[in-house]
């Protein structure tokens, strides 16, 4: 495992912008494994940056996101395409087409789970994934549990995550309970692994992450056993470490 450790926020997203255009300038025709939620979202904005001053393109450039909502439409502004469109896919050259994300409405969740399963396989994984962490060790929406789940699936939202995120929406009653997430499976499966961490408040799941045991209690421990895992994080996340 590789750790990079930055001063803060803007350190953290110019680096982890760095090893991700660094992928698509080796391999433009790339598949890039995408996640949600604030830590990524300088990132982006740096990727936006360089890709509009003609560093790189991503034209060629699939992604594939790692979960959704249940029950948001695309629309919806707390849905997670309308993030990927706000934050990133708006600001640059990709193929709309190229870019997948579950479908939050799909009348048979189960099905539209198999299906994307079935669709990140046949374009072969993901070159680099990339990872925020939740503070219970969650990635994408693997909730803590006592089982690893290897496919994409439904899952029922912890209790600490509906109120971490009720920040994005009016009230915490308004967070979606479930959602669809990409498994452990199509995560470990990715060449590279890149998971992002910043603030003070993250620094015990980063700890418990690669430190700790390797349990699905922590989901993101799992990571440990990765053999291309690179943690960007600034000093306030990997203070504990
Ligand atoms: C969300 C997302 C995760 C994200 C995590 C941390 O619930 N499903 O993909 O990594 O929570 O979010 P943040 O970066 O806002 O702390």
């Amino acid at each position: 495992m590789r750790i990079y450790q930055e001063s803060d926020y803007e350190a953290m997203s110019r680096r982890a912008a760095n090893l991700i255009s660094a992928e698509v300038i080796r391999n433009p025709a790339c598949v890039l494994g995408l996640a949600t939620g604030s830590t990524p979202v300088g990132t982006y904005k740096q990727l936006a940056v360089w890709s509009q001053k003609g560093d790189f393109s991503f034209k060629e450039v699939t992604t594939v996101n790692l979960d959704e909502y249940k029950g948001l439409a695309p629309t919806h502004d707390q849905s997670y395409r309308y993030f990927m469109q706000a934050n990133f896919f708006d600001h640059i050259d990709i193929d709309a087409a190229k870019t997948h994300i579950p479908d939050g409405l799909a009348a048979d969740p189960g099905a539209e789970c198999a299906r994307y399963d079935e669709l990140i396989r046949s374009l072969g994984y993901a070159d680099l994934q990339l990872l925020g962490l939740g503070h219970n060790g969650h990635i994408g929406f693997n909730e803590p549990c006592d089982n690893f789940v290897k496919a994409t699936h439904v899952i029922d939202l912890a209790e600490s995550t509906i109120a971490a995120n009720a920040r994005f929406f009016s009230s915490a009653d308004d967070v979606p309970r479930q959602a669809l997430t990409m498994g452990i499976g199509c995560i470990m499966a990715a060449r590279r692994v890149l998971l992002i961490a910043s603030g003070a408040d993250k620094a015990d799941a980063v700890y418990n992450a690669f430190c700790g045991p390797i349990t699905p209690f922590c989901p993101a421990s799992i990571l440990q056993l990765h053999n291309d895992m690179v943690l960007v994080g600034d000093k306030a996340a990997l203070s504990k470490l």
